[in-house]
């Protein structure tokens, strides 16, 4: 498929900014989804069309695909790549951050589902990609709702990819491994051991949007990248199995030490 128009979600940096820079310079029309409005990106990119949504916000997304719907502009492809990832369960358990990480990541695509999946059948097939993680195999403890909303839209996706499948719809999703961005760099509060096997397991930012802009092209279900990600996390899956405790919230329990307890059940 040859892409002519894309709406990317999270464009004012990392990977989604990298995304629409990939697609101007090869002269797709690109609609830019921003919770704010960045003069100096917009300044550069006069060709884009910019719209200030915030993608927690069902009724908004739902009116931005509405007005696309009736004007004749719905684009080919959706990369719904807008996310966050906040230590909610660092020293405790964070209730409100945690729901903030899921109204983004896990709500924040949904709510583009809802409202794709109402509009009557079309002709035109239109693809819709989810920006997963290799932290669906194992993640850091701290961040507990970057991982469980990563893990939800990874069975979402592969529950849509069958359903739909032959429909004007297509459910795709990458199931992407480090990447260096702000979403990665927050993550150096966590030993340097860690650190280093996450950078075994990196791809770079222009690798990494390359593979995704190719990816959408294409009828496949999923993409993994780079491969190496899911070695590396796999194994770190398994490590937990076999050794206890195994990078799982050490520092919490640092923190506020629990004792063990005096009387039994
Ligand atoms: N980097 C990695 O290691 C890695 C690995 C696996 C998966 N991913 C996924 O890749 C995607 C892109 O992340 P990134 O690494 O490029 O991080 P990033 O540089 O922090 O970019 C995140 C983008 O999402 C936007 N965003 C956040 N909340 C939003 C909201 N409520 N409404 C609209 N936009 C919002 C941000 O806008 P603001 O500037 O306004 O905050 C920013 O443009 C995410 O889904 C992430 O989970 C990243």
């Amino acid at each position: 498929m040859q892409v002519k128009s894309v709406l990317i979600t999270g464009t004012t940096s990392g990977v989604g900014r990298g995304l629409l820079e990939h697609y101007v310079d090869r002269g797709v029309k690109v609609i830019a989804v921003n919770r704010r409005r960045v003069a100096e990106l917009e300044d550069r990119h006069p060709a884009v069309r910019f719209e200030c949504v915030d993608v927690r916000s069902a009724p908004d997304v739902e009116a931005l695909i509405q007005r696309m719907a009736a004007a004749g502009e719905l684009p080919d492809v959706f990369i719904l790549n807008a996310g966050i990832n906040r230590l909610d369960n660092d020293e405790t358990f964070d209730l409100p951050l945690y729901r903030e990480v899921l109204d983004t990541n896990l709500y924040g695509v949904l709510n583009f589902i809802g409202p794709l999946t109402q509009l009557p059948p079309s002709h035109v097939e239109r693809h819709i990609v989810a920006i997963s993680s290799v932290v669906s195999q194992a993640g850091n403890p701290h961040g507990l709702g970057y991982q469980t909303s990563k893990k939800a839209l990874t069975t979402c996706f592969d529950v849509w990819s069958q359903m739909y499948a032959g429909t004007d719809l297509v459910f795709k999703q990458v199931i992407l491994g480090p990447v260096p961005t702000s979403i990665y760099t927050m993550s150096e509060r966590l030993p340097g051991w860690v650190m280093w096997m996450k950078g075994l397991a990196s791809a770079s930012l222009a690798d990494t949007v390359r593979a995704i802009a190719g990816f959408a092209e294409t009828r496949r279900k999923t993409l993994v990248h780079p491969w190496r990600a899911l070695a590396v996390f796999g194994a770190v899956r398994v490590a937990r199995r076999v050794i206890p405790g195994f990078l799982q919230g050490r520092r919490t329990l640092q923190g506020h030490p629990r004792r063990p307890p005096t009387t039994r059940l």
